[in-house]
């Protein structure tokens, strides 16, 4: 038998209802309702209240391609890079790293909280650039996490310690994690329009309408670059502007950069989280190293914390340190210890430059080819916007029919609100792509 709760007066705090027929319903001290036959059985089942929850969308939409035997099906869901040959590489300088530091490690004793010092203190490097004010100044602070998410999910809770009733303002849309991640620890969330996906612009001025709104001391979660699910970009005009609001509402930007690189180049992708630091007292940066490095299941990522002032910064460290320790203690060596070995040897750093370089081009190659075959395929350029755009995904701007057709006609898979990985077209798969998308539009 499961394991079961003695019903005591101690964990059940009320009988609530007796519905007419002898049957009672109960109340744990937690909340949760119990009915007749767990109270009579004078048992209490830790679970019973738990509803099995819906799976996963990418989860289950990965379920499926894998299930799909048609050989011309196209994964264009799931977030992940992929070669020409449909791989998710190791890189070439994550290989040859990875086999130094298994050579050099003498023991695998307990790192501390922190993560690694040299690996925290190149990412503010290769983030803030290594003259930054901020790091002269002493207001930066790196806590290496368990990727990107762990980075988020801590400057989440870092919010949460410092202003409990402060919101954390999201793009819509955003990645569909980001809700979880920030709102999981019990912040309040809003939203900010951002793009229309019918119209393929961004909504600018909503933005910056419903930013000025916002109260003095909330957070504003904005993508750094390459904007996911949407691959449309602030210009430097634009982040002037954004700026200037955040300054003037007392807003405190969060800002999340899991794709440098993947836009225009390590400095270029750089620029805005730079220019952002440079004009704030105070910003939270979570960065990623799953898609530049493809490190993705090492989990590799970083939170930048910038403090108003040296002693500021010492105690916001203290707090993500205890975060931290709270949640899972310490973040994982493995994937850290490549990262920083990579960013200490120039050798390996321009190499490993290189390799992003090419899944850079790579991506904006099938930006390009799949935007002719769909000039061809439909005879007009309502599509051309996914040439400019910059990353790994586009939208579509397909309705969520238009999605399962191309799913169940054409085994296209991809995400409900018409989000694609342009990793996952190739010269192989273009035409029959772009014929779809053109039958299929609407
Ligand atoms: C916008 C955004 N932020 C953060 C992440 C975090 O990635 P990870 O936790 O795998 O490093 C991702 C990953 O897909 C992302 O797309």
């Amino acid at each position: 038998m499961d394991k079961a709760y003695t019903l005591t007066p101690a964990n059940v705090i009320g009988l609530l209802s007796d519905n007419g027929d002898g049957e009672f319903s109960g109340q744990s001290r937690y909340g949760q309702r119990y009915n007749a036959p767990y109270i009579r059985q004078g048992r209490y089942l830790l679970f019973q209240s738990l509803d099995r929850l819906t799976p996963d969308t990418i989860l289950g939409l990965m379920a499926q391609f894998r299930a799909d035997p048609a050989p011309k099906k196209v994964d264009l869901g799931v977030g992940v890079y992929r070669d020409l040959s449909g791989n998710t590489p190791v890189l070439n300088c994550v290989r040859k790293a990875e086999r130094e530091v298994l050579a050099a490690q003498t023991s695998k004793s307990y790192i501390g909280a922190a993560g690694r010092e040299e690996f925290n203190h190149a990412v503010e490097e290769l983030v803030l650039g290594a003259d930054h004010a901020a790091r002269r100044d002493r207001r930066a602070r790196t806590l290496q996490t368990p990727g990107g998410c762990g980075a988020l999910r801590v400057g989440a809770e870092l919010i949460k310690v410092a202003a409990p009733g402060a919101a954390v303002h999201l793009s819509d849309p955003t990645w569909g994690n980001h809700a979880p991640l920030l709102g999981g620890c019990g912040l309040k969330l809003e939203r900010y329009p951002y793009y229309d996906a019918a119209t393929h612009e961004l909504r600018f001025e909503a933005m910056i309408e419903r930013l000025e709104a916002a109260p003095a001391g909330d957070t504003v979660l904005i993508h750094a670059c390459c904007h996911n699910p949407t691959g449309a970009d602030l210009d430097s005009q634009q982040w002037q502007a954004v700026v200037q609001v955040l300054q003037r509402r007392g807003l405190v930007p969060f800002l999340d950069l899991a794709y440098q690189g993947f836009g225009s180049s390590l400095e270029g992708d750089a620029a805005a989280v730079r220019m952002v630091v440079e004009r704030v007292p105070e910003a939270l940066i979570a960065v990623s190293f799953s898609k530049n490095l493809g490190l993705y299941r090492e989990r590799v990522g970083a939170l930048i914390a910038i403090s108003e002032n040296p002693v500021r910064a010492d105690a916001t460290q203290s707090h993500m340190l205890q975060i931290a320790r709270s949640i899972y203690s310490m973040p994982p060596d493995h994937g850290a210890a490549i990262a920083a070995a990579i960013f200490a040897d120039p050798q390996r750093k321009n190499e490993w430059i290189q390799e992003l370089e090419a899944m850079r081009g790579r991506i904006q190659d099938m930006r390009t080819l799949l935007t002719d075959r769909l000039r061809q395929a439909t005879g007009n350029d309502a599509f051309d916007f996914i040439r400019t755009q910059r990353g790994m995904f586009s939208l579509l701007g397909v309705s969520r029919a238009a999605v399962e057709r191309l799913r169940d006609k054409h085994h296209i898979y991809m995400l409900s609100d018409s989000r694609m990985n342009l990793a996952g077209i190739m010269p192989g798969n273009v035409d029959y792509v772009a014929e779809a998308f053109a039958a299929e539009r609407g």
